[in-house]
């Protein structure tokens, strides 16, 4: 765990922060991308040092990375001013993770033959930290016999193959080769350096988002929910090496990398979806907002205007935390309230079979549905309270994590 700040009220939490991160970048149309993915990398607290094939300097200069990293970066072995000029293996020894993105046809093939005649190659081949290989290229040269193969002997030697998407490549083809997000290759990154971590081993269940009742077959009953908390959550888990299973409602927020994700919009698809992960999990955070009242009847069409208004009937949705068991299961329940959180929560953690809620007051500016930020207080069986400062989703993530671990069997 580790923190920064970089904001004048509340310290963002930065999940690589003390983290080195070798970049390589092979030549491929794509090699554009990898200036955001460094940057990605940089926000979020890593040192970053790049390592640019031949190849990869005719489509980006070193310029643009140095700029970025605030570090040299490697053209060479034979460089005067690259580190490697004076140990050739030393950012291979010192990285917690090599990232190779874009993974050009040819950068793949020499990596799995293990050839070392280029510093990106040297550095991947003595280096005992993860690898990344983030592969993009024409979608027939992907689905090619050779570079499959090669691929499949990377993944064998344990190396975390971000799979290319499918699209419009530069060649107009649309097909499978697009390099993986840097979002999603940055979040990868989180997962294979986190992956021995003290929740590594352990099935984290995480629910998220304001589950939506449909009205008719166009409207919906909702909440403010943006399911940011649940997603910190388990962006965290996962970064402790927990296997995160995330049910999610719909957000606008992106699915995170290395994660599960069950997409569950409505109370009756969340129970179902919650309580057959939670069978085998160690542990359950129900951050999702589930609606207390669903509309009685869900009418067959689309409900006609009225000049005299419409009147609904809500009926109360039963509350099933209670019913959610596994083998192992430990619960930690969210109480989302108005006023006097804490109090109100007190009551929620005997009654849903929790060993602590956390209560935020979500009508406090900073804290809540939408914010990056929340202000929260823990409350366990005994009623006793544990107030926190107003602090970043992530950081109020990994307190939530560390005072479930105790409690996990
Ligand atoms: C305009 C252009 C775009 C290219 N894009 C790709 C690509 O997306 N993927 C790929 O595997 N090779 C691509 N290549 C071919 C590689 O640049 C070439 O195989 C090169 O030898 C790769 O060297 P490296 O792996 O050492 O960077 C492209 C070549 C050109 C001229």
């Amino acid at each position: 765990m580790s923190g920064s700040s970089n904001s004048a009220e509340v310290p963002q939490f930065l999940p690589l922060k003390d983290r080195k991160i070798v970049l390589g970048v092979s030549g491929s149309i794509a090699a554009y991308k990898a200036a955001d993915l460094a940057s990605k990398l940089v926000q979020a607290g890593a040192q970053v040092d790049v390592i640019l094939t031949e190849s990869a300097q005719e489509f980006i200069g070193k310029s643009t990375f140095a700029a970025l990293t605030h570090r040299p970066v490697t053209t060479g072995l034979w460089e005067a001013n690259s580190p490697l000029a004076i140990d050739h293996v030393s950012l291979a020894i010192e990285a917690d993770c090599v990232v190779v993105a874009p993974a050009t046809a040819n950068t793949l093939a020499k990596l799995a033959l293990g050839l070392s005649d280029d510093a990106l190659g040297a550095t991947v081949l003595a280096t005992s930290a993860p690898i990344i290989v983030a592969p993009a290229m024409d979608a027939n040269m992907y689905a090619s016999d050779a570079v499959q193969q090669n691929v499949a002997t990377l993944r064998d030697r344990g190396v975390t193959v971000a799979e290319p998407g499918e699209g419009r490549l530069a060649s107009g083809l649309i097909g499978k080769g697009r390099m993986q997000e840097p979002s999603q290759i940055a979040g990868l990154a989180r997962k294979v350096i986190g992956r021995s971590g003290d929740y590594a081993g352990r099935k984290v269940v995480v629910s998220a988002g304001g589950t939506q009742e449909p009205l008719d077959p166009v409207r919906y009953i909702s909440n403010r929910s943006s399911g940011k908390m649940g997603y910190a959550l388990a962006e965290a888990a996962r970064d402790r090496g927990a296997d995160v299973t995330l049910v999610t409602a719909p957000t606008a927020l992106e699915a995170p990398a290395g994660i599960s994700v069950v997409p569950a919009a409505t109370v009756a698809s969340m129970r179902e979806s919650v309580m057959s992960a939670s069978a085998y999990a160690d542990l359950l955070v129900m951050a999702a907002a589930i609606s207390d009242f669903s509309p009685a009847e869900v009418a067959p069409e689309k409900i006609k205007k009225d000049e005299s208004g419409l009147t609904l009937e809500l009926a109360k949705n039963e509350d099933w935390m209670p019913l959610v068991t596994g083998r192992k299961l430990v619960k930690v329940a969210f109480a989302a309230e108005t006023g006097d959180a804490a109090a109100k929560a007190a009551d929620k953690v005997a009654s849903k079979g929790a060993v602590f809620t956390v209560a935020n007051d979500v009508s406090e500016a900073g804290s809540g549905f939408g914010t990056d930020t929340n202000r929260v207080t823990f409350v366990d069986a005994s009623g006793n309270t544990e107030p926190m400062p107003l602090m970043d989703k992530l950081a109020v993530a990994h307190a939530i994590l560390d005072r479930a671990l105790p409690h996990l069997i």
